[in-house]
């Protein structure tokens, strides 16, 4: 695997933050249409503020988001994380590239699967980044992980690098999926697979419902509640609702280039699985 010169191993005395806001606004300007909207939450954003927005939203959560993470899902979101390393299924001596990786929970459990596996963690936010070191080093698996800060729509690494690439929560937030899959298909070597875990839709419409009026209803709350921070978390359940369903998602995936293209729900759908594979 190669970096380019632009990022690395973040060390931490580093402001790698400020790397990762110009990744996301060096992204946005490659975009070469500065008058482009997108949608932050249910707003309408010029396309050059959005990671500027969500960087905010991660830089005032990070400190919290592994306690709420647990609280909002009474615990779940462990589940559905085994749950896509059960089907990603590693093998020892892969490299793992996880996207939008955070404080690090599906690079954890990929190496607690593969002796001999390496993770590369690549955020656009410094302060989950760091959360996820101080983790690392608790579980003694930093000699196998990167911490890289950088755009998952421009990522720093060379063609057919990895032999897995995850995200997990991460690709609804990026501005243009698209180029994001497009550089996931990139970075895998040919035999590589891709596997998303986002939020979905529950094809139950008495279902939705349900889940939409907890979703609106108790988590900003709890977020003001645990976090002091309503906004972020305002963002959050609205960015849920924007991302396509899993059908259209899947179809993203395979306009991408992406084959064997399959999805599996979790929890009646609320959030979904994606696979693909770079044949
Ligand atoms: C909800 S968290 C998910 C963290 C982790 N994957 C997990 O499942 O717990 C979303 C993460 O996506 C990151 N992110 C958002 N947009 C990104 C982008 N364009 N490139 C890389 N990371 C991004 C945020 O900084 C944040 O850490």
């Amino acid at each position: 695997m190669t970096a380019r010169p632009m990022t690395g191993a973040s060390p931490p005395d580093d402001d790698q933050d400020a790397v990762g806001r110009r990744a996301a606004s060096r992204a946005a300007d490659d975009s070469g249409d500065a008058a482009r909207t997108t949608h932050f939450g249910f707003r309408d954003v010029p396309e050059s503020e959005k990671a500027a927005r969500v960087h905010g939203v991660f830089t005032s959560v990070a400190s919290r988001y592994d306690i709420m993470n647990d609280v909002m899902s009474a615990g779940v979101h462990r589940l559905w994380k085994d749950a896509m390393i059960d089907w990603l299924a590693p093998r020892p001596g892969q490299r793992l590239l996880d996207v939008a990786g955070g404080t690090g929970d599906v690079a954890f459990r990929f190496l607690a699967r593969a002796p001999g596996s390496h993770a590369t963690v690549l955020d656009l936010t410094q302060p989950m980044l760091e959360e996820g070191r101080r983790r690392a080093e608790a579980a003694r698996l930093a000699g196998r992980l990167a911490w890289v800060t950088g755009d998952a729509m421009a990522l720093p690494f060379a063609d057919d690098s990895f032999d897995a690439y995850t995200i997990g929560f991460g690709i609804r937030n990026v501005t243009r999926i698209e180029d994001a899959l497009s550089e996931a298909r990139r970075v895998l070597r040919p035999g590589g697979r891709l596997m998303v875990l986002e939020f979905s839709r529950i094809p139950v419409p008495a279902l939705q419902w349900a889940y939409d009026r907890y979703s609106f209803n108790v988590i900003p709350a709890m977020g003001q509640a645990i976090a002091g921070d309503r906004d972020s978390y305002q963002y959050l359940v609205e960015s849920i609702r924007r991302f396509p369903d899993q059908e259209a998602f899947a179809g993203m995936i395979r306009a991408a280039g992406f084959d064997l293209v399959r999805f599996r729900n979790l929890t009646l759908g609320v959030a979904a699985l994606h696979s693909g594979w770079k044949l």
